[in-house]
Order: C-alpha cells, then structure tokens, then sequence
C-alpha cells in the first residue's frame, strides 16, 4: 500500500486577486505535494477559493454585480488560472459555492447542533469585514484592526447561534502537548497558540443574522453560516464529496499564514473533535513577505503578482524565488531587485551556465543511466518546509563540487579524445542529473530539460536554460 499525503492551501477570498502572498503559500504547498509524488506516495493537493460572507458579497456589490453567484463565478477562475500559470498541480479546486461542499458543511453543522454544542445568545461586539472576524477590544490597535487599519470595525449587536468552543479547549491542549508529531509547526507558534488558550477562551458565534451570502442553517433558515466556519470545512469536505478522495482524511499538512492561526489551530480542532472526526496531523504556518521594508499594500503599490514574477523570471525562475525567499520562521523582505541579484547568481550564472558549459563540452558522450533516489537530507528539509536549505544542500553537493573539479581540472584544455577529460564530463553530466533530479519539485520544467539533456548520450541545449535578467 502507498501512503498517502494530503496537503492543503489555504482557500483565499475571491474579492482579491492573486499576489505573491498567495503564491507563497501556494508554491511551497506545490513543492512538498511534487516531492512526495516524485518518491511514490499517493498525493492529494488542494486549493481554491472561499466565496461566501460579507467581505465576497460587498466586492460583488462595488463590481456593480447584483448575483454575487455570478461575480464568484467571473472571479474564481483568476485564481485557477494564476496557479496553473506557475505549473502548480493542484488535485482539486475546491469552491465553497460548490453545491457538493455546501452540503457537506450543512451536514457537519447539524451533527454538531444535535450533539447539543451549539446555542442560541446574544451577540455583542466589534466584527471586522476584511478579516471576517469578531474582535476584541484587545485586538485593536488605535481603535482599529491591526491588519485593516483603514477600514471601520463594525459594532454587532445580534440573537446568533455559538459553538461550545471552550467546551474543548482542555482536549485541545492536551493534543498540542502530547500529540505525536505536535501538530503545530514551527514550534514558536505551538508555544504562542498555548499561552492563549492557557488564558481562557470564549465559545464564538458561528451564525450571521444579517448576512445573506452565506449557507443557511439546517434547523434555521433565518440565519447564514460563519464565513469561517464554512471555509474551514473545505478541506474535509473535498474529501468527501470527491469519491476518490474519502480516504484522504486526515490531512498531512495544512499550510497558511500566520493571521489565520488561531483559526487553524484551535477553531478547526475543536469543529473536527465535535464533529468526532479526526484532526489533521499538522499544520504549518507562515510569516509574512515584506516587499522592499514594507508591508504589501494597494494603496502603498507595491503589490506584487504571480504574472510579473513570471514575466521576469519565467515560470521555473518564479517558482524557484519564491520557494527560497519562503518566510518560514520570520516575515521575510523581498523585492523585483533583490530576486533579479538572486535569479542571476543561481539560476543564469550558476546553474544555467554549468548546464550549457557542461553539454557543449561533453557532446555526444555516454552517461550513466543508474537510477537516481532522492537523498534522504534534501527530503527532511523540504518536508521541514526549509525550502533555501534545502536548495543549498542540492547546489552544494551536485552543482557546486562539479564547478570545483572543472575549474581543477580544465577539461577545455584538454583533447576531446582524452579518457580523463571524458570521464570527468561523464562524471560532471551525471551529477548535474541527480541536481535536477533533486530540483523536480523546485523547477520541474528545467530540470526535466536537464534530465533530457544528461541522459542516454550528452546533448546540446537548445538556448540558455535561464537567460540573464538585467
Ligand atoms: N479565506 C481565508 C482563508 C480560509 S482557509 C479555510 C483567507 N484568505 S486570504 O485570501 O486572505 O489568504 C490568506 C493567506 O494568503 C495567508 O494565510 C497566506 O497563506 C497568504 N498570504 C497573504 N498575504 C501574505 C503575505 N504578505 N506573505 C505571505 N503570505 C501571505 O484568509
């Protein structure tokens, strides 16, 4: 039997578009799905995109749509096609408009609700739309929200329905504690999600009395789900209304940014352990790209998408950025400037150069053609979402030593004819295979390229793998 990984997305909100924050988390998530592909599992990849609530039905409004069906029908596909753009092979697209998810969150809900873990009570607080989360007065910062500065928190004052989320809080620290992978990484936040649970947690309103653009509640069609409560639900859902996909559950790995934690690590644990369903094995989060010292922002500009990353990088150079500029423990600064210094150093001097130098050299030699298995190093960095490590390692032990022998030995002053100087291009040609054998989850278009290129007998590439970017 194969084992199985199961690695999600999280879903992102239709009323933006793609930018290089998603394609983060989007590009790693790729990585890990190619890589455990590529050593033989049985790989379920999931992404899409989280259509309902009051944020998705204001943009329709503003688009000037009056069917907001019809706005998240016209929109979604960006997302679709940004992603396949960047090679990503996502499994499955999900939807939270798609009938077959509605269904199954309203399933999930009424199992709850039977159960006696939802109630009826009052409301009352701040909400903030871009968020699409209840606040405290302790999360403001000048009276705003922290991550919407600019935005108005709105006062709530409604009969909702809540979920008896403290009810499972002592199950939940006692899972984060024990649990046998600790289910929460990079441990920082393991130890930031305890210290918030340790100070008491309050059950939270799953319901929207005046939101319409939501899924309705099984026993009252007078209110629409929680945003939230309904997105969170996609991962499992997709697991049950894909017939191939029922024994994906649990999740592997879901990947995310850090403003949504709390809801990935608390939230959902406690929905699944009401529910009596399994709970993921691990979840990762993220920081946060900085571009050039600030944070991303329309009104600042500095907004970058997936098209411009490809159109000056192509799509491998793209993907390959992004994955060593991951910011895993720390929010991490990039830019168009400094990706230009890193893509010209690796991909175009290095690497790309390496390639071409190497098959004009060795033309028409034989290479060996033993089977190549993926170092087991390169694989715990990846699988510990040490995306620039574990590029580093691959460069060092394949791409680097190549360029060091070569420049020891000088082949190019060599005769063609001369054994050591065609051992030694034999050599180089079968170790920069195994460095794009290595690189399949990174870049799988070149290095596929390179694969070609070193296999059978040494051929020549067509035209530089990665030109210059000036
Ligand atoms: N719809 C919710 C998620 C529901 S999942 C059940 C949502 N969507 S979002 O469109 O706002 O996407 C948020 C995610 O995008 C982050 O968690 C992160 O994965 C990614 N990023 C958004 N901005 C980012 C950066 N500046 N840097 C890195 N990743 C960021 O929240």
């Amino acid at each position: 039997m194969k084992n199985k990984f199961y690695v999600t997305t999280p879903i992102y909100y239709i009323n933006d578009v793609p930018h290089i924050g998603h394609t983060c988390t989007t590009v790693v998530a790729d990585i890990l799905a190619r890589l455990h592909k590529q050593i033989g599992e049985d790989v379920f990849f999931l992404t899409g995109t989280d259509e309902h609530g009051q944020k998705v039905a204001d943009a329709a409004k503003e688009a000037g749509f009056t069917d907001v069906q019809k706005y998240c029908d016209d929109i979604a596909p960006r997302f679709e096609r940004a992603w396949r753009n960047l090679n990503i092979g996502f499994d499955h697209f999900v939807r939270t408009t798609d009938p077959r998810h509605e269904q199954v969150v309203k399933d999930f809900l009424q199992k709850i609700y039977d159960k006696g873990d939802i109630y009826k009570d009052k409301y009352e607080g701040l909400y903030c739309i871009g968020c699409e989360k209840f606040l405290t007065e302790s999360d403001l910062v000048d009276g705003h929200c922290p991550l919407h500065p600019s935005e108005k928190t709105v006062m709530q004052s409604e009969e909702n329905w809540f979920f008896r989320l403290s009810k499972y809080i002592p199950q939940i620290i006692k899972l984060i504690e024990n649990y046998k992978t600790n289910y929460i990484e990079p441990s920082g936040k393991r130890a930031e999600v305890l210290a918030k649970l340790r100070a008491g947690v309050k059950d939270i309103s799953i319901s929207r009395a005046n939101v319409s653009w939501g899924i309705p509640l099984p026993w009252d069609k007078s209110q629409t789900t929680y945003v939230w409560f309904d997105a969170l639900i996609n991962y499992y859902s997709a697991c049950q209304f894909l017939e191939a996909k029922k024994d994906f559950w649990p999740a592997n790995l879901h990947i995310l940014g850090k403003e949504i934690l709390w809801f990935h690590t608390v939230i959902w644990q406690a929905m699944l352990l009401a529910a009596g369903l399994e709970v993921p094995l691990k979840t990762f989060t993220h920081s946060f790209y900085m571009i050039d010292g600030q944070k991303m922002s329309k009104s600042l500009g500095n907004v970058i998408s997936p098209s411009q990353l490809i159109d000056a990088f192509g799509v491998d150079g793209a993907r390959y950025l992004v994955a060593t500029s991951f910011p895993r423990d720390n929010d991490s600064d990039v830019g168009i400037g400094k990706y230009k210094e890193r893509y010209n150093a690796d991909l175009a001097n290095n690497l790309g150069n390496l390639v071409s130098r190497l098959a004009k050299m060795g033309q028409g030699l034989k290479i060996d053609t033993s089977k190549i298995e993926y170092d087991d190093q390169v694989k715990e960095l990846i699988d510990d979402l040490r995306f620039n490590e574990a590029v580093l390692l691959i460069f060092e032990k394949w791409v680097n030593s190549v360029n060091l022998k070569l420049n020891e030995q000088e082949p190019w002053k060599k005769d063609f004819e001369d054994k050591t100087r065609q051992e030694l291009l034999r050599w180089a040609g079968g170790e920069l295979k195994k460095a794009a054998y290595h690189l399949i989850p990174f870049i799988p278009e070149t290095s596929q390229t390179i694969i070609d290129l070193f296999t059978g007998v040494i051929k020549l590439p067509k035209e530089g793998l990665f030109k210059r970017v000036s």
